[in-house]
């Protein structure tokens, strides 16, 4: 951490009474209107950051002095009591609210909501954990008082910006990741992918009957979302390491960026589940025929036990990849995950004989063994993602 930090860290949150002088004049009978009106609205979404909260809420005060701002977090009921810290906070900072949401997870959809709930014509999104400066904030308002501009993106990837202490592996996903979505959805910005943004409130209102709400990278999901291209403005800024506790950043997040884009561009006219679905299909194929040959080096195993094995082994895998990846917003979990697997092999072997009385039809009538195979794994697959999908998944929603 650096000397500047520590500096601040050494003082207590200040009370309500002081932070509303220096930021809004806010009155103390409910029933007057403040005379300074709402400018902004710093979003923040936490899930277990319960040590970043004070030290946070120090700096947002120190850099929007003379801002209107108000600070709204939104946590995915963190298990680490995240929301009633900052429950606490709000009592004594009453620019400060905390939305706490139960059973949900995602960080998309978190900043969304949080930047639905309130009026403020200015709309930021940072992170809780300090690694975006928030000395940009007043630059990101001042450039936006430019009606010319509707939205300023704090960019790593441009001249005077940097990833800061990333390793090279990490430096190098995210270069990469960085150029797909610029060339997939043809932008310009050097840091589409930036979870560090101010949009004016009206902008973003454009886009959000739009958005897919999905995973990690709320930013592209408005500029790909867009009626109208956004015009935008970035200003640089270091990356810098996180303050207290871990990163949420894993396989999945890197799926589920996978996923938005495909929504972004094929998601038109492909269901996205449908894609992972599909996806998750074609590799649990590979893993029956790794299966199905292991088996025959087995002694003494024929032919067909070999077969039944791969189709289990398969199936069961399908059945956990989707149920982590494909509805990962809407997981089985527990008991619910037994019964979730065996309606998923019904429904999965209803599918298989589907594929083959699709097949075996098809090559009656026209005799090509490649068309005909193709359709009875396209009727098939189709079969199994409609059937799970409403008999696995979206169960709870018929009740
Ligand atoms: N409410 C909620 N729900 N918040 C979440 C969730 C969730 O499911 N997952 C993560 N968060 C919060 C974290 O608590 C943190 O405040 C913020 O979202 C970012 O999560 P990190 O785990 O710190 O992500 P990162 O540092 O690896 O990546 C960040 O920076 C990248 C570069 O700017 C994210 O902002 C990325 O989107 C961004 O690309
Ligand atoms: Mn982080």
């Amino acid at each position: 951490m650096g000397g500047h930090h520590d500096a601040l860290r050494a003082g207590e949150p200040q009370p309500a009474a002081t932070i509303g002088g220096s930021n809004r004049a806010r009155p103390l009978s409910p029933s007057t209107p403040s005379d300074t009106p709402l400018e902004l609205a710093v979003v923040i979404p936490t899930f277990n950051e319960i040590d970043n909260a004070d030290e946070l809420l120090r700096r947002l005060q120190g850099v929007l002095a003379g801002i209107a701002w108000e600070a709204i977090f939104v946590d995915d009921d963190s298990p680490d009591g995240t929301a009633a810290k900052l429950q606490a906070l709000s009592r004594r900072w009453p620019q400060v609210r905390c939305l706490r949401r139960i059973g949900r997870r995602g960080l998309s959809s978190a900043c969304t909501e949080g930047m639905l709930s309130t009026g403020a014509p200015l709309l930021a999104v940072m992170d809780a954990d300090l690694q975006h400066d928030e000395a940009l904030l007043p630059q990101m308002v001042q450039a936006l008082r430019d009606p010319a501009v509707d939205l300023v993106v704090a960019s790593r990837y441009m001249q005077g910006g940097g990833v800061g202490q990333w390793d090279a592996t990490r430096r190098s996903i995210s270069a990469r990741a960085t150029q797909l979505s610029q060339r997939l959805l043809r932008l310009a910005l050097s840091d589409p992918l930036s979870g560090f943004f101010m949009i004016r409130k009206t902008a973003f209102e454009s886009t959000v009957y739009r958005l897919s709400g999905m995973g990690f990278k709320l930013l592209l999901d408005i500029l790909a979302s867009a009626p109208t291209p956004l015009r935008v403005k970035e200003l640089p800024y270091t990356f810098r390491p996180r303050h207290a506790g871990d990163s949420k950043l894993d396989n999945k997040v890197a799926w589920d960026y996978l996923m938005l884009l495909a929504d972004k561009t094929i998601g038109r006219w492909v269901p996205t589940r449908l894609v992972s679905f599909g996806a998750i299909g074609s590799f649990g194929v590979l893993v029956h025929l790794a299966v199905l040959r292991l088996s025959l080096a087995v002694a003494g195993v024929d032919f067909v036990h070999a077969q039944t094995v791969a189709v289990t082994v398969a199936m069961v895998g399908n059945f956990f990849l989707n149920n982590a990846l494909t509805y990962r917003d809407q997981q089985l979990r527990g008991w619910a995950v037994l019964r979730g697997l065996l309606v998923f092999m019904l429904a999965c072997g209803i599918g298989a004989v589907a594929n083959v009385g699709v097949a075996a039809y098809i090559h009656g009538g026209w005799g090509n063994w490649l068309v005909s195979g193709l359709a009875g794994i396209l009727v098939g697959t189709v079969w199994n993602y409609g059937a799970t999908a409403y008999l696995v998944w979206l169960k709870p929603r018929r009740r």
